[in-house]
């Protein structure tokens, strides 16, 4: 295993949690770390945009981190039921999820939307965790690589940095479904996108690059132990604190 950055793990909760169980899972969380003691990886909650505010003032000065799941890439204006990347960093929020395949596929985002909804999550001073990943079709014609490569290229903009980008992959066929590629495939594709970082991201060599796509307690030790995987995008297994810590602590 090679590992120049410090590892995120990190809970994509979707569209899942009302106010007062969400705070019971957090508030667990909180302790699991403050039990633990010095972690070695940093862990983040990405609630729905309603417990943004909530969750930050709950985990302030605590080991647990807050992030948006997605924002627009506009700062202000007539866009019904959207969030600005400033508004999530308001309440407290550090990261913003940007391009997961649910709202390519759901919203119809391009690459150069996400562009610049990552541009817009760095000017508010946000991490934007850019997603990318192939389909199933994709896959078995061959194309994966290809498709992670213009991915990339399409979709990091160009004050991206170690600091301010992280790079999911996360395949589309293995989100939600129980499947996952096989670490040899993992291993493979993440060396991609550290060779395809290169000069697109500013000191690529210490960007992390998550995993992501059923991801659980049964799995995340032999997924973190891959080469240039620097951590993982949980999504399912993130909902419960009993769930999810022992994915955290597959890598802290
Ligand atoms: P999953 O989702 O862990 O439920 O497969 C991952 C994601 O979409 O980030």
């Amino acid at each position: 295993m090679t590992r120049t950055a410090r590892p995120l793990i990190a809970g994509n909760w979707k569209m899942n949690g009302l106010y007062s169980d969400s705070l019971t899972e957090l508030r667990q969380l909180i302790k699991n770390t403050e039990a633990t003691g010095t972690m070695a990886c940093d862990v983040l909650i990405c609630p729905p945009a309603t417990l943004l505010r909530e969750m930050a003032a709950a985990s302030k000065n605590t080991a647990v981190d807050i992030g948006g799941q997605d924002c627009h890439a506009n700062g202000k204006g007539a866009h019904t039921g959207d969030i600005s990347a400033q508004m999530i960093a308001e309440c407290g929020a550090t990261y913003c999820i940007v391009g997961h395949s649910e709202r390519r596929t759901d919203h119809g985002e391009s690459d150069a939307v996400i562009k610049d909804k990552a541009a817009a999550a760095h000017g508010a001073g946000l991490i934007a965790i850019i997603c990318v990943g192939e389909t199933l079709a994709e896959r078995e014609s061959g194309k994966t690589l290809d498709v992670i490569s213009a991915q990339l290229a399409g979709s990091i903009p160009v004050e991206s940095n170690s600091d301010n980008t992280v790079i999911a992959y996360e395949p589309v066929w293995a989100i939600g479904t129980g499947k996952t590629p096989t670490p040899d495939d993992v291993k493979a594709v993440h060396a991609h996108i550290r060779q395809e970082i290169s000069g697109r991201i500013g000191n690529s060599d210490a960007t992390r690059l998550l995993y992501g796509g059923s991801v659980k307690a049964s799995n995340a030790d032999e997924l973190m132990v891959i080469d240039n995987v620097d951590g993982a995008l949980v999504g399912g297994a993130s909902l419960k604190t009993d769930d999810f810590w022992p994915i955290v602590r597959s890598c802290c």
